[in-house]
């Protein structure tokens, strides 16, 4: 029997297989699993992280794996068509083809600049896309005629945290839209607190303010319809620590919802980088990496690590040609 290579990305971890699967093992192949059995998520986040990109299938099942990867891709799209309306079948199929590549670059164990390349061109794709979302772009106008300042620190937010979670191998068009939406939302808890106490950190209600801001957001948001519960915990959950020292509950770990951490190591990179605008480039793109190396078990979880720092360095400094 002869066996060939089929990436992981093509295969839906929740669909019947075509045919029986077989996994590389010190040069010999055994079967994982079978015919009609499906790979299931759990696996699949599983051999995603450890780096395995390719699994094996008899040279025989060729051509009905692929003929079942490209109905599996024709059905997904159609449902999501059904959805949200054939005017966005030209999104969907490009979010799919995005997933793809995210997936592929994710599974390869290292980063390098081409990969971040492609990362941050898809990030830029997205971002373009999300201008097409209304509850987005209601956001964003409210925010802009509000405070500049915080519509800026948020569309920089957004950017950034799709791109971190893009660089830790997410790549599902829904959980990326969150993701945006949380960072665009997330501290809209700051448009109530009144400018004098904002922009005063000695002030007495300064502290307060600061601390109610996540639910106060949370409050607001939870008025406009249909902003889907995961986006509500990212952004009451903004400044919470994986080690629960963060605010306003100290939640910790495994309590916390999977995604925040994302937004929340955004938040404080973006927050650094704009308030020290008069270090030195090279400077402050190095403390901002230094700043996620050093929160390392404490502010943000273990599964950042090294991934994170890996995109950053390469993002941040690399790209810009500000190696020593
Ligand atoms: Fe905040």
């Amino acid at each position: 029997m002869t066996y060939i290579k089929i990436p992981l990305s093509k295969i839906n971890p929740d669909a019947m297989l075509p045919a029986d699967i077989y996994l590389c093992l010190n040069e010999k192949y055994v079967k994982f699993k079978n015919l009609g059995e499906s790979l299931g998520k759990e696996k699949y986040d599983n051999f995603m992280s450890k780096g395995i990109k390719f699994l094996y299938i008899d040279t025989k099942d060729e051509e009905k794996f692929l003929r079942w990867v490209d109905d599996k891709s024709a059905q997904e799209i159609e449902a999501l068509v059904n959805q949200a309306g054939e005017a966005n079948r030209d999104i969907i199929t490009a979010s799919k083809t995005m997933q793809e590549t995210i997936y592929d670059v994710f599974s390869d164990q290292e980063l390098d600049l081409e990969k971040v390349d492609r990362l941050q061109s898809n990030v830029e794709e997205f971002v373009d896309k999300m201008r097409s979302n209304e509850q987005y772009s209601k956001a964003l106008s409210v925010l802009v005629g509000r405070s500049n300042s915080i519509a800026s620190h948020s569309v920089a937010v957004g950017n950034l945290s799709v791109y971190i979670a893009m660089s830790l191998g997410f790549g599902h068009q829904f959980a990326l839209e969150n993701i945006y939406l949380a960072s665009i939302f997330h501290d809209y808890g700051k448009l109530k607190i009144p400018e004098a106490v904002l922009s005063n950190k000695n002030h007495v209600d300064y502290l307060e303010s600061m601390h109610s801001h996540p639910d106060s957001s949370v409050l607001i948001i939870r008025k406009s319809e249909g902003i889907p519960e995961q986006v509500i915990k990212m952004i009451q959950e903004h400044h919470e620590y994986w080690d629960g020292s963060g605010y306003p509950r100290g939640l910790a770990g495994d309590t916390l919802y999977k995604n925040s951490p994302i937004l929340c190591l955004a938040n404080e990179l973006e927050e650094f980088l704009s308030s020290n605008q008069d270090m030195p480039e090279v400077d402050r793109y190095k403390a901002a990496v230094d700043l996620v190396q050093d929160g390392g078990a404490v502010k943000w979880p273990p599964s950042f690590y090294p991934r994170v720092i890996e995109a950053l360095k390469l993002g941040f400094i690399s790209q810009r040609g500000l190696e020593d």
